[in-house]
Formats: C-alpha cells, sequence, structure tokens
C-alpha cells in the first residue's frame, strides 16, 4: 500500500479503532474457535470483549493453520481490513534450536548468527508469525542476573556486529520477502545493568556509561533496520524506561533515527504505577503514549484510558495517530495489506521445521559456539581407551534454554546418542550419576510453568552415586557433562550464587577421588564459579545449552572431529564477589598488577582482581604463534589510517581456527578511557604448520568516545593496541592520533 493510502487509512478510523490497533494481547484470550473471544482474562485488564475482538496484534501464538483462520475471521470484523499482527520470542530458534544467544556470541561470528536468524525467521514465517521479539542486545556484566544467556555478552563492539547481524538475519533487506519477520531489538535500554544483578531492579547508569557501553548495541539494531524496538521493565535514573521521555523520543526516535514501532514489554505500562512514577493506568497510559510506546502489551493501560484521555483533552489525539500510523506502517512493510497471511502454510511447516539444513546449522553453530577453557593432554579423547561418561547431562534432552519454549526438547540430541554412534562401545558406559538439580534447587523453581524434574529419593540419589564411582574407578577417562539446568537461566532466574547444583558437585568430588582424568562439559546459560572444577578437572569444554544439534556437536569436538575455537564473550568472575567483573575497565589511580606487593593500590585483600576466565579467552587443540604487531605507520589522522599486522601460525599437529582480538586503549583523554576496548577480531583457519597475516586498519572514527564536553568524537595524543588471542594479550604496540596534520 503507498504511504498516501495508508495515511487515507488513518483519516477514516475512528479514535476507538485507531486505539485497538495500540492494544497487543497474548494468543491465550482467543479459543480455538477463533470466532469467540475468551471471556474472562480481559477483566483483569479493565477491557472489554469488543477491544479484545479488535486488538491490533498478539503475540505467544504460533501455527499456520490456526493463525490463518484468526486472520480469516479478525479481517471479517476489521471494519477496514486491517491484517492483525503475530509476534512471538523466537530468540535463538523456533523449532531447530540453535545455541543461546551468549553461546553464538563465543563464535564471534556475526555470519553464523545471520544464518541462524535466517533460519529461525524461515520457520517462524511458515508457522504464520510476523515479529520476533529478537534480538535481545543488552549489554551485560552481571552473571547473576539470568538474561546474559539471551545476550551478546559484555562487549559493546561485539554485541553491536551480533545485533545488526541477527536483524539482517531475521529481517533481510525487505521484510515483505518470503521468509522474513520483522525483528525487535530490547529491551530499551539499559535493563542488563539492573542493581545486584537481581531481575527487573533499579538501573543507575551515567550518561558517559550508558552511551559509550550500553547504547551501541540498540543502535547497531536500529541501524541495521530493526522494524521494533521493545521498552526495558527497569527505571533508568529514575524514570522507568516505558515513560520516559528523554530515552524514547531524544535518544531513541530523535538521536537513533528510530522510526519503527516501539512496543512495551509485558505490561511494562502498567508497571510504572508500582514503580512510583505514573499515578494510575490512566497516568500511565498518557505518560507512555507521550513518550511514544505505540503498543501496549498486555497492560490495557491504552485500551482501557486513552479515548477518555483524548475526550478529556488531557492528551492530543495527534499521538495517538503517529503511533498508529507506524503500525499501519509496519504491518505495511511486512506486506500484509496485499497478503494478511504471508508465509503462512501447513504445508511448507512440515518441510521447512526441524529439515536437515536447519539441523546442519544447528550442529554447525553448537561446535564454534564452544569454548575449550582447559586441556591437560586430555582432549581430544582417545575413544579406545575405556571412558565413562558421568553425569546428569549424559543422556539429558534438556539443553535448549527457557527461551526456545517452542522448541521440543525431545528433538534434541544427546551425548549418550552421539557418543554411541562414535565410541567403542565395549568400552564405553553411560550413567547419570545424580539429578540435574537437588530437592532444594527445584524448591527455588516453584512456580515456574515448565515441569520441573521429579525429586529424585536420597537412597535413589546415594545409589545412582555408588554405581558412577565404580565405573569411574573402572575407567581411563571420565567425561562430566554437568551444569546449570536449563531453567536455571533466563527471565527472573537471579541467583547470588553461581555454583553447579551441590548435588552435582558431590557427584564430581567423589568421581575426582577415584579418577584424575576428567574432562567436564559445562552446560550453563551464564557465567558460573568455577574454580573448584578447574582445579580438579583435567579438562573443561564449555558449551553453554548448545540446542538440537547439541550432543552431535559435543562429541564432534570430545573426538577433535572438531578443533574448539569459541572465545569467551563474558568474563567468568573468580568469584561471585568479583562481579561486576569485565575487560574494559579503568585504569583507576592505584592499578594492581599481579604480584605487586605494596599495600595502598586497587585490589582486594582475598581474591585477585583478574577473573577465572577472562573476555576472549579459548583455548584450541593445537598451538598458535602470534607475532609482534607490526604498524604501517605511527601517526592516524582524521584524514589517513594506518595498519596493523600480525602474522599467526599454526605451530601444532591440527587444523584449528584462531579469533584474532584488537584492542584499543586511548591513554589520557578528557574522560578515561577503558584499559582495553575491543576495536576488531578476524578468525583465520590454519593447517599445521600454515600462518596467514592478520591486519586491522586503524582510523580516527574508532576512536572516538563521549568527551567531557559531551561531544562525541576523538582527541589526538597517544594509543596502545593490541592484537591477540584473549583481552589479556600483551602483545602491543603504540600510536599517535593527530587529527590536523
Ligand atoms: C517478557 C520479556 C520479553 C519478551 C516479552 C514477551 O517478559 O521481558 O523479552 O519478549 O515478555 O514474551
Amino acid at each position: 500500500m503507498q504511504k498516501t493510502e495508508l495515511k487515507k487509512l488513518l483519516e477514516s478510523m475512528s479514535l476507538q479503532e485507531k486505539i485497538d490497533q495500540m492494544l497487543q494481547l497474548v494468543g491465550s484470550f482467543y479459543s480455538e474457535d477463533t470466532d469467540e473471544v475468551l471471556t474472562g482474562p480481559e477483566s483483569e485488564l479493565g477491557i472489554t470483549d469488543e477491544d479484545v475482538r479488535m486488538a491490533g496484534s498478539i503475540e505467544g501464538t504460533y501455527g499456520a493453520q490456526y493463525l490463518m483462520e484468526l486472520q480469516k475471521s479478525y479481517m471479517e470484523k476489521q471494519p477496514h481490513h486491517i491484517p492483525m499482527l503475530f509476534m512471538m520470542d523466537v530468540i535463538h530458534g523456533m523449532k531447530t534450536i540453535f545455541p543461546i544467544p551468549l553461546g553464538q556470541a563465543a563464535a564471534f561470528e556475526p555470519e553464523l548468527s545471520k544464518r541462524c536468524a535466517s533460519a529461525a525467521a524461515k520457520e517462524a514465517a511458515v508457522s504464520g508469525l510476523h515479529v520476533t521479539f529478537a534480538p535481545m542486545v543488552d549489554l551485560v556484566r552481571d552473571a547473576r542476573w539470568g538474561r546474559v544467556m539471551e545476550s551478546g555478552g559484555e562487549d559493546p563492539f561485539l554485541s553491536s556486529r551480533l545485533a545488526q547481524a541477527q536483524v539482517e538475519g531475521f529481517q533481510g533487506k525487505d521484510m515483505s520477502e518470503p521468509y522474513k519477520v520483522c525483528a525487535c531489538v530490547k529491551h530499551f535500554a539499559g535493563y542488563g545493568a539492573a542493581q545486584a544483578g537481581r531481575e527487573y531492579h533499579t538501573v543507575e547508569l551515567s550518561e558517559h556509561t550508558l552511551r559509550d557501553f550500553y547504547l551501541p548495541a540498540y543502535k547497531a539494531g536500529i541501524d541495521a533496520g530493526s522494524g521494533m524496538v521493545m521498552t526495558a521493565f527497569n527505571t533508568l535514573n529514575g524514570i522507568p524506561a516505558s515513560t520516559n521521555k528523554w530515552l524514547m523520543r531524544d535518544v531513541l526516535r530523535d538521536e537513533m533515527g528510530f522510526d519503527g514501532v516501539l512496543v512495551s514489554d509485558f505490561s511494562a505500562i502498567a508497571e510504572t504505577v508500582v514503580h512510583g512514577h505514573s499515578e494510575d493506568l490512566k497516568d500511565a497510559a498518557k505518560k507512555a503514549l507521550e513518550a511514544g510506546v505505540d503498543i501496549d502489551m498486555m497492560s490495557g493501560a491504552y485500551a482501557a484510558n486513552l479515548s477518555t484521555l483524548v475526550k478529556e483533552g488531557a492528551v492530543d489525539e495527534a499521538f495517538i495517530d503517529e503511533s498508529v500510523m507506524r503500525i499501519l506502517e509496519l504491518k505495511n512493510k511486512l506486506g500484509l495489506f496485499e497478503n494478511p497471511y504471508k508465509d503462512a502454510d501447513p504445508e511448507k511447516e512440515k518441510t521447512v521445521i526441524l529439515c536437515d539444513e536447519h539441523r546442519q546449522l544447528a550442529g554447525e553453530a553448537a561446535a564454534k559456539s564452544f569454548v575449550l577453557l582447559k586441556n591437560e593432554g586430555v582432549l581430544p579423547v582417545d575413544t579406545s581407551k575405556k571412558t565413562a561418561f558421568i553425569g546428569p547431562y549424559t543422556n539429558n534432552k534438556e539443553i535448549k534454554s527457557s527461551w526456545a519454549f517452542i522448541g521440543d526438547s525431545q528433538d534434541c540430541v544427546t551425548i549418550e546418542e552421539a557418543a554411541r554412534e562414535v565410541f567403542d562401545l565395549t568400552r564405553t558406559t553411560f550413567h547419570a550419576g545424580s539429578p540435574v538439580l537437588g530437592n532444594d534447587d527445584a524448591q527455588a523453581l516453584k512456580g515456574f510453568a515448565e515441569k520441573l524434574p521429579d525429586p529424585v529419593p536420597e537412597e535413589m540419589q546415594l545409589s545412582m552415586l555408588k554405581e558412577a564411582v565404580q565405573a569411574a574407578k573402572e575407567a581411563d577417562t571420565v567425561i562430566m557433562p554437568l551444569g546449570e539446568y536449563y531453567l536455571q537461566s533466563g527471565e527472573a532466574t537471579s541467583r547470588a550464587m553461581l555454583d553447579i547444583p551441590d548435588v552435582q558437585m558431590r557427584l564430581f568430588r567423589e568421581v575426582a577421588k577415584v579418577n584424575e582424568n576428567i574432562i567436564v562439559v559445562l552446560f550453563n546459560g551464564r557465567p558460573l564459579d568455577l574454580r573448584e572444577i578447574s582445579r580438579k578437572a583435567k579438562a573443561v569444554l564449555e558449551v553453554w545449552l548448545p540446542g538440537t544439534e547439541g550432543g552431535h556437536a559435543i562429541v564432534d569436538v570430545l573426538t577433535g572431529k572438531v578443533n574448539p575455537s569459541g572465545k569467551l564473550p563474558m568474563s567468568f568472575p573468580y568469584c561471585v564477589g568479583q562481579i561486576p567483573v569485565h575487560y574494559n575497565e579503568y585504569s583507576t589511580g592505584r592499578p594492581y598488577q599481579p604480584g605487586m606487593q605494596a599495600r595502598y593500590l586497587s585490589k582486594y585483600l582475598d581474591i585477585p582482581n583478574t577473573p577465572l576466565y577472562p573476555f576472549g579467552y579459548g583455548m584450541s587443540y593445537t598451538d598458535f604463534e602470534i607475532s609482534p604487531v607490526t604498524l604501517s605507520g605511527e601517526t592516524v589522522t582524521e584524514k589517513t589510517s594506518i595498519t596493523a599486522a600480525v602474522t599467526v601460525k599454526n605451530t601444532g599437529t591440527l587444523s584449528g581456527t584462531q579469533t584474532l582480538q584488537l584492542y584499543i586503549q586511548d591513554v589520557s583523554a578528557s574522560v578515561v578511557r577503558p584499559v582495553k576496548e575491543l576495536k576488531g577480531f578476524q578468525k583465520t583457519e590454519l593447517a599445521p604448520g600454515e600462518e596467514a597475516t592478520v591486519q586491522f586498519v586503524i582510523e580516527e572514527p574508532m576512536l572516538r568516545f563521549l568527551r567531557a564536553d559531551g561531544t562525541v568524537g576523538s582527541e589526538d595524543g597517544r594509543f596502545r593496541l593490541w592484537i591477540g588471542d584473549s583481552s589479556d594479550t600483551e602483545n602491543a604496540a603504540g600510536f599517535m592520533l593527530k587529527r590536523e596534520m
């Protein structure tokens, strides 16, 4: 439809018809018989059956046949034949589940995430969906917050590249194209900085920190063309995001140029009353509308109050027209006026969903997401030796995340299923050894909608333990798949202790007493406290929550068919007390380096400053030599760049991939700058003995930041740069920036 036609359509709509477009409900308001709505739930929201019947969008329902019927019956009732929008959380896969976003970030391969998003979009589109509430691009520095699993990690540069890649994967160049859906960058803004890592908690960020660290990834997703942005639940410096005019109008719309649809998070508009920013729902509706929130997800504030607010002259109807025009434009961008069913296709659902191509991609992405944290000569495993798999993730299909609820765990390949295809089964045994959760851990998850594991009586646990220890005694190598339960990360899963469940640690300790050749395969949605595991195991392979093809990918890496290449996108703290810990910190005036004896330094009495495993770290089965950095010049100007280069050589016996990372420090500036900032990365695959030169162009724009005078730009002076295989690289060089030359 042309813009002029949209304008005419808007002008032909009544106030109520416009407000209907701004209401989003969950699918459970609609019965299987799509001609009727379920009465009852709307009473909690203070809205009418008619409101429900005319809601402009629903979220949380999928299925081609059902959504086609729902759309048909909606369009028949809709006085202007405006189609409904169908939205859903397709975060890291629809039915084919890819690694959690934090795991995808560990691949340091945005193109891979783009491919995963594109495959997810295809499965979502044939299932009748138009919008996915992804990518989540909140920067994170606190592993106590359960939603770090959805993020791109602690670095603005990496998170930005992933945000862009996922938006492009979901939307393509034109979201009306087949098998594309509209992306939704979320949660704007700063949600990942929740105080003390406690879910939905207060966020206080200086404008400097907000702009230099937290905003870039949202901007990257918006610059990539994201059709939607979602508000965050939190207050930002005292004002809830959903009613924060400065954040939503000045920053998001005016500065970032976002002209798409702004949807509130679930009931977030109503929650501004609870925050203490809105007097009541009516006030909340006024404030959110004036802040530019276009769709009210499930709070009812708009549906129940906007008409009255306009009639009382308390809000200008122009705000409503502006929002509804953006909603109509989005439906138009998706081509829904021409084809309200878009790609919904019950037949295609059968062939596209979980197709071999998607499964292969899921396996590739999983293997590339794994990070080898430790290996003292026990990996790759020798499959001819006696091997015991001991751990509750040995044959556990729950290896997708709490945000992959559309996927079916039964479609996931377990380690045991994959190992039985490869290992010598006369010399390999498989034992759970313990439940995933102790009964007290399960208590903490009470109230979750999902089914929790059945409690295992203590005597059964002891019997499992006894069997496992015996198996460990008889084995040459013990592979221990351990980790968090999948519901211990994701929304509303903040944890103050970052431990692997005690019941598993008991198993680990007992096995370690009888066999020193332990390889831990770690399943988790967030960095954990790995001190004891790292101390006692000979190898630790981080596999996150790897998704549908997890078992195959893990066995491919354990056996050396695939050489692990992942790098940590988020620091693993030495312990919880060290949090927040992130590589791109500031120097302080009294920086501490390991070994310094002086007392008055920025350090702890009882733990090191450095994390257990730093950002950017990850081992390989082969060895790489990285040469000192060479520079093509000493000075960068506004018009001239220099090139920094290293030669990387595979000095080992196996092919492998190394990720060279470029870090830069602005040594002194009007506002202190981080000791290192990631400004580039390149993956290079090398055969044994092969070498390659890896180059990075250093140019003025990459040196810009929010200066003391409030402007964004670079400042002349000294810079240091590093090129290495982790953020703790010491492979350094120096250069100058002289803008006017
Ligand atoms: C949730 C989440 C958000 C999600 C939305 C819809 O509360 O915060 O990320 O997209 O509700 O499910």
